[in-house]
């Protein structure tokens, strides 16, 4: 996480706790989340890792689950944003387009909010879970 923010200036990964407690620093690495916070620069090396900004390109449309972030307020001040955007899409990767609420809650163990009380998250990773299923950036 440290190369990311401070080398490749990729500073939508947040540091929050920096003890794999909180969940702002997730990233996918060969697709899947992990927290970044606790994996070393040279575990990446020859994997592919997936930052926040990579979910979407430069002046193109939102990946769906950002779009469904923004449209649901599925956020307050945004710290915790990034880690949950792309632990849900790994989410949808392994469990489908179908989320219930209790399955949702049940994977956000590993990311804290001290903002929204969740709710406006788990509508909007539900929504965003169905968006992707006709989505190219899925
Ligand atoms: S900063 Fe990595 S889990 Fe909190
Ligand atoms: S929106 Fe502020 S910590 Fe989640």
């Amino acid at each position: 996480m440290q190369f990311l923010r401070e080398h490749l200036r990729l500073t939508g990964t947040h540091v929050g706790c920096d003890t794999s407690q909180c969940g702002a620093c997730v990233v996918h690495l060969d697709g899947k989340a992990v927290k970044s916070c606790t994996t070393l620069a040279v575990m990446a090396d020859g994997h592919s890792v997936t930052t926040i900004e990579g979910l979407a390109a430069d002046g193109a449309p939102l990946h769906p689950m950002q779009e469904a972030f923004r449209q649901n307020h599925g956020l307050q001040c945004g710290f915790c944003t990034p880690g949950m955007i792309m632990t849900a899409v790994d989410l949808v990767h392994r469990k489908g387009h179908e989320l219930s609420d209790e399955t949702i809650r049940e994977e956000l163990e590993g990311n804290l909010c001290r903002c929204t009380g969740y709710q406006n998250i788990v509508v909007s990773i539900a929504e965003g879970a169905k968006a992707m299923a006709n989505s190219d950036l899925a």
